[in-house]
């Protein structure tokens, strides 16, 4: 029996955080001491082993498994954050159109015969064939939304989508969250965000302005130094591992009161 859970990061909108919230859950995951691949399933325009800081490491790609019989153990890179984190990148070019079963069968063997816990899958920003494979090997879903309304729609559009290729578990995180209220007056709250996308709520990341030039440089958000982001990264994934945590414990700078006034 398949013991590894496999979960997609996604949201059928570009530049919501997707890739972000695949690489550092996957990276606090392995930090927690589960075995997790990573797997970037945003083929043509990948971006994930530049955000991990792999980009000189590979070689092979995710489909060269699939279609080309490469071994797992050479297309799966170990990283050295962690001896439980491993990644599989996209390929650069996709044209062939991977049957569904056949991809999800093939993760199910990696998952298998390398004994991970987790496999994330990040997906792209749209619609297209990469989106339904990644559903159609996940049991479960991340729907990343912002507070942008084009995002939150395209966060309900997801939840829709995915119900209909038959991923049963699907939550919702809250990217970009401005903790100071600033940005806040016009958007819609959280409360209307999980009403609109009818997607249960998992997390919330804070904006962190520090976070697009760590990544650039292939860091994660656990590097940056009294960070929001990070407490909610660890939260997310303790509340993935089934136990129980505040919403809002990495919310050090505000009242947990004034933030409930805020979303009401
Ligand atoms: N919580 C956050 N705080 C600050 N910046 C963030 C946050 N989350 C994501 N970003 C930034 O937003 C940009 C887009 O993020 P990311 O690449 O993860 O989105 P994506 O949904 O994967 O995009 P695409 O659809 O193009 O693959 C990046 O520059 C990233 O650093
Ligand atoms: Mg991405």
């Amino acid at each position: 029996m398949n013991s590894t859970r496999i979960i997609m990061v996604t949201s059928c909108k570009g530049g919501v955080g997707k890739s972000t919230v695949s690489a550092n859950l996957a990276i606090k995951l392995a930090l927690d001491g589960w075995r997790t691949l990573l797997i970037d399933c945003d083929f043509g325009v990948r971006s994930l082993d530049l955000i991990m800081g792999l980009e000189d490491r590979i070689i092979f790609d995710i489909t060269d498994i699939i279609l080309h019989g490469i071994a797992p153990e050479k297309a799966i890179i170990q990283d050295s954050r962690s001896e439980n984190l491993y990644f599989c990148a996209a390929p650069y070019d996709y044209e062939t159109d991977l049957d569904h079963e056949e991809f999800r069968n093939a993760i199910r063997s990696i998952g298998d015969q390398m004994n991970f816990d987790y496999i994330i899958i990040d997906t792209p920003g749209d619609t297209g064939s990469p989106l339904r494979l990644a559903a159609a090997a996940s049991d479960e879903a991340l729907v990343v939304s912002t507070y942008q309304p084009a995002s939150i729609r395209a966060a309900e559009r997801t939840g829709i989508l995915l119900e209909e290729s038959g991923v049963k578990t699907r939550k919702l995180i809250i990217n970009c969250f401005h903790a100071d209220g600033k940005e806040f007056e016009g958007q819609p709250g959280l409360l209307e965000v999980i009403d609109k996308t009818s997607i249960q709520l998992l997390g919330i990341i804070p904006f962190d302005s520090r976070l697009s030039d760590r990544q650039a440089q292939g860091e994660d958000v656990f590097t940056i130094p009294s960070c929001n982001a990070a407490e909610a990264f660890t939260n997310i994934a303790i509340r993935l591992t089934g136990r129980t945590v505040p919403l809002f414990t990495g919310f050090k700078k505000i009242k947990r009161a004034e933030l409930i006034k805020k979303i009401q």
